[in-house]
């Protein structure tokens, strides 16, 4: 079982085996080990470290492991300590004495960082497709409801009117900041550990940058001891999926609040909700509430990471081996939620008219007025004051701005005229907004349109 060979007499006791072992949560490795060690022993091969005829033999001994591997006729037993050693044995049970060649001028020290990134590249990949579906998801959302007036919260307080469309589009917009974050973190991370061995690289004539080529890595690692240490791109991307996951989970929270008796706004298809154990008549947004608590596993991971490598010496220490934990466990964590959320989101009715009805509560036009004010040529100080009196004097009578006649109005302020009708209202203070990336409809369309063809491809 054990791998270090000459210098024991003994093997290790059961508890420090149990202890050692990883290849229970390292498995899902073994496919990117398999494909390191393939490069691996071209290099062997061309520095002619190994004849033409042994390498054949490894090499196909390698293709038929991962063929058993992908079918599950290979894989580990109770005596392998992790997925490196596993597929060694595999490799032994082939070849006998041949499959030891392949260690040469590599240790598991570089292989399991080179594994490490070319799972999690593949991973992040799998995260930005996932996104994309969402965000086309939301985007198809986002237009059935564009031209549907809503109420503007800011502290959960009523506060402008906006289109409903531009409150699903806006998590198109966040989405796409992880989108461009894995992407700056793809490049970053594109650097194959290979070659750096133990810690120092190797005295035999390897080449870690053909290697890193043939792998699809953009570099090789300049610095060994860094090579085989280095774990900011599990930091990164524990980061960058945790943030994903936060996204989600704000998406969540508010799906959940508008499915609440209170506000009524969203109803969650039957196939996205649960009911009550007890309570024959419950629907509940589980499903939300699920996406908003699992981000609890994924954003754990960060810290997880972080405390594992802060008193690390920058050199290979095992305590690395506790890094796929919170790898694995963040990212299937999260994968399940964000392969749900799209058909969640298409299958989400909002009830327009039970938004519509709460429009004119809440003063949602009274900024639109205080900018009526301003374009007259009040000071904004002077105007803010003018409409909040004005508020005041509506709140006492129970009333509208928008039921004020004009003389009480012009009362206020007197360079008001008839056209302030033109901003009194939700839908006119909506109607007002103009501003790029604002919630009226010039703006909503415009971010349906330019989303549209980002989505497509366009
Ligand atoms: N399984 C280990 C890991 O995940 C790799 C083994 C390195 N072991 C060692 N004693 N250097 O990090």
């Amino acid at each position: 079982m054990a791998l270090w060979g000459g210098r024991f007499t003994e093997e290790p006791a059961d508890a420090v085996f149990a202890l050692s072992r990883s290849v229970h949560f390292d498995w899902r490795l073994a496919p990117y080990d398999l494909r390191s060690s393939l490069a691996h022993l071209a290099v062997l091969e061309s520095s002619q470290l190994l004849t033409a005829d042994v390498a054949a033999k490894i090499r196909k001994a390698l293709q038929e492991l991962m063929s058993e591997v992908a079918d599950g006729t290979f894989t580990y037993n109770d005596t392998d300590e992790d997925v490196h050693s596993a597929l060694e044995r595999g490799l032994s049970e082939k070849l006998g004495d041949i499959g030891g060649s392949l260690r040469a001028g590599r240790s598991r020290n570089d292989q399991v960082a080179t594994d490490l990134r070319l799972y999690a590249i593949d991973a992040m990949l799998e995260t930005s497709t996932l996104i994309i579906a969402l965000q086309s998801a939301l985007m198809a959302k986002a237009a059935e409801y564009s031209n549907a007036p809503s109420v503007g919260f800011t502290h959960m307080q009523h506060a402008q009117p906006v289109l409903f469309g531009h409150e699903i589009a806006k998590h198109v917009h966040a989405f796409n900041r992880d989108l461009d974050r894995i992407d700056d973190w793809l490049n970053r991370s594109s650097v194959s550990p290979l070659g750096s061995g133990a810690l120092s690289g190797s005295s035999l004539p390897l080449s870690p940058e053909a290697t890193a080529t043939a792998l699809g890595f953009k570099r090789s690692a300049g610095n060994s001891i860094d090579g085989v240490s280095d774990r900011d791109f599990v930091a990164e991307a524990l980061f960058l999926i945790s943030l994903v996951g936060v996204h989600l989970s704000r998406i969540g929270e508010e799906w959940c609040i508008w499915a609440t008796t209170e506000f009524g706004w969203a109803d969650v298809a039957d196939a996205y909700s649960t009911g009550s154990s007890i309570m024959p008549q419950k629907r509940n947004p589980d499903v939300l509430e699920l996406i908003r608590g699992r981000t609890a596993r994924v954003t754990a991971a960060v810290p997880q990471l972080l405390m594992l490598l802060k008193g690390l010496p920058m050199a290979y220490n095992r305590d690395l081996q506790e890094d796929k934990l919170g790898v694995f466990a963040a990212l299937d964590a999260l994968r399940p939620c964000l392969e749900l959320a799209p058909s969640m989101i298409a299958g989400a009715e909002l009830q327009r008219q039970r938004i519509e009805s709460r429009l004119e509560d809440g003063f949602l036009d009274a900024t639109a007025l205080m900018e009526y004010l301003i374009k007259r040529g009040v000071p904004m100080r002077t105007g803010h004051e003018t409409v909040g009196r004005l508020v005041a004097h509506c709140e006492a009578r129970s009333c509208r701005l928008a039921d004020l006649p004009l003389s009480e109005l012009q009362e206020a302020c007197s360079l008001i005229r008839e056209d302030v009708r033109d901003v009194l209202g939700a839908a006119n203070a909506n109607r007002a907004l103009q501003s790029f990336g604002s919630g009226g409809a010039q703006s909503v369309e415009a971010q349906v349109e330019a989303w549209r063809g980002r989505l497509a491809g366009g």
